[in-house]
């Protein structure tokens, strides 16, 4: 396939913005820019801030290559915008974007079409005092996150009581709901999809209990295998299972999926990431590379799917 038609065009670069992830999202615009740079493209980078409708109007883009992550970047909104402003952009539409973000939506379509997932409990902030980890309907250990951020900001793993309401708080600080789960223990793999789809799986094997902020961005503090490990029949299935969860969100472009395989090879399904982190070494490049696209390809044919109303 000719991947070349955005050639000549303005492309606009957006990165930075204003979630907890914006250090990562500048790594990735950076990388993103450079990369496209090299390629003979047109590149403008552009900081995300609230002042983002002026600065694509005076900039007057063709295309923008959406490099943010999180909050009024992963979330719709920034899609939104740029759907009014009617600048094709990269990755997944408004509403794919809007119930990726949010864990509680995504589990509710999850489960609509019985895609399996670790058992949860939804609890409201106000509802922290007085309560314990023995009225859970599940053994800990257990997974305390919030609802809407990435990157494992406020995810903790809880064992006793004692560490249960110091997580609750800490994950109420990013919204009024928090979801508790069941802790998996096994396999970590992530799934890259391009294009409808999957490129293949990836296990991850980070040094501390779990993939936190410092195992997904500090180099050594996780291994990296691809192809994961798995049985054919379990590869099959975790690509499929990934595959159905991007679907059913609506996802469009590329993503990557988060799953957990337990001891009896069972998958769940963690999350989908509509817009995955793209720095070089970072985990859908990485796939992708395993497959055989290189960096700047994988870029070129994800600017191949920008568009409007998806
Ligand atoms: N139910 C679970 N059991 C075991 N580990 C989990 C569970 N949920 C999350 N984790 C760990 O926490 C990490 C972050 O969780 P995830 O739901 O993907 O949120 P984020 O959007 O922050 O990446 C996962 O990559 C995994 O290592
Ligand atoms: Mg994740």
């Amino acid at each position: 396939m000719a991947t070349k038609t955005h050639i000549g065009k303005s492309i606009g670069i957006l990165m930075g913005g204003a979630s907890v992830e914006r250090a990562v999202s500048l790594k990735t615009g950076e990388a993103v820019a450079m990369a496209l740079d090299g390629l003979g493209y047109t590149v403008t980078k552009i900081m995300v801030d609230h002042n983002i409708p002026f600065a694509l109007k005076s900039e007057a883009i063709d295309i923008a290559f959406i490099a943010l992550h999180g909050r009024y970047g992963e979330d719709g909104t920034i899609q939104g915008l740029l759907e009014l402003m009617k600048i094709p952009y990269t990755g997944s539409g408004v509403a794919a974007c809007a119930l990726s973000m949010d864990k509680i939506l995504s589990r509710d379509l999850f489960s609509a079409h019985a895609l399996p997932m670790p058992a949860v409990f939804i609890l409201r902030s106000e509802e922290i005092a007085g309560f314990n980890l023995q009225e859970l309907p599940f053994k800990s250990p257990v997974v305390v996150k919030p609802v809407s951020e990435g990157s494992s900001v406020g995810v903790a793993i809880v064992e006793e009581n004692k560490d249960f309401h110091p997580a609750l708080k800490e994950a109420a600080q990013y919204g009024p709901r928090i979801i508790i789960e069941q802790y998996i223990a096994g396999k970590e793999v992530h799934v890259g999809i391009l294009n409808g789809q999957t490129l293949g799986a990836i296990e991850i094997k980070p040094k501390g209990r779990f993939y936190d902020y410092s195992a997904k961005y500090v180099s050594g503090m996780s291994q990296h295998v691809f192809p994961a490990p798995l049985s054919e029949s379990c590869e099959k299935e975790v690509l499929a299972l990934a595959l159905k969860a991007h679907q059913v969100l609506g996802c469009s472009g590329y993503s990557r999926v988060d799953l957990l395989i337990d001891d009896q090879d069972q998958p769940h399904l963690l999350e989908v990431n509509a817009l995955p982190g793209m720095t070089e070494t970072s985990l859908m490049p990485e796939i992708a590379a395993g497959v055989g696209i290189p960096f700047g390809r994988l870029l070129e044919q994800i600017l191949e799917t920008a568009g409007l109303g998806k």
